[in-house]
């Protein structure tokens, strides 16, 4: 193997780890998912669903003072939507409900250090989709 084949090999495979850490980590977060259950009276919580396979979440947030103490998720979906409302719950608690307005579909591709298609991102973004609506008041008590 020439010198710039050889490390073409090595970043290669450096990268496959790298993939394969992330990947574990997705499915670490599908088998024991972080934040899920339900808040009993929450300040603010939304359902949505993802209309290409049915599959669906609520998000329960407990805010004070614009932020949230507490959060959790429920519902039904893939390992990427269960995972990546996982993540997100764990990112979310302790931001201020501005802060979480902004974020997008990139924070959720960076959480999750994975490739994903088109139908992929929908399943990815599932939680944050409907963690937009509660906090923008999608209901609340
Ligand atoms: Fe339903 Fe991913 S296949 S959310």
């Amino acid at each position: 193997m020439t010198g710039s084949r050889s490390r073409l090999y090595r970043v290669r495979r450096r990268n496959n780890m790298a993939f394969d850490i992330y990947q574990e980590e997705i499915i670490e977060h599908y088998k024991n998912p972080q934040n899920k259950g339900v808040i009993e009276h929450p300040d603010m919580f939304s359902h949505g669903n993802n209309p290409v396979c049915g599959d669906d979440i609520t998000v329960y947030l407990r805010v004070n003072d614009g932020i949230i103490e507490d959060v959790k998720f429920d519902g039904r979906g893939c390992a990427i939507s269960q995972a990546s409302a996982s993540m997100l719950t764990e990112k979310v608690k302790g931001m201020m409900l501005a802060e979480v307005a902004k974020l997008t579909a990139d924070d959720i591709k960076e959480m999750l250090h994975i490739p994903l298609s088109a139908v992929r991102m929908k399943c990815a973004t599932l939680s944050l989709n409907t963690m937009h609506q509660a906090t923008a008041g999608g209901a609340v008590r």
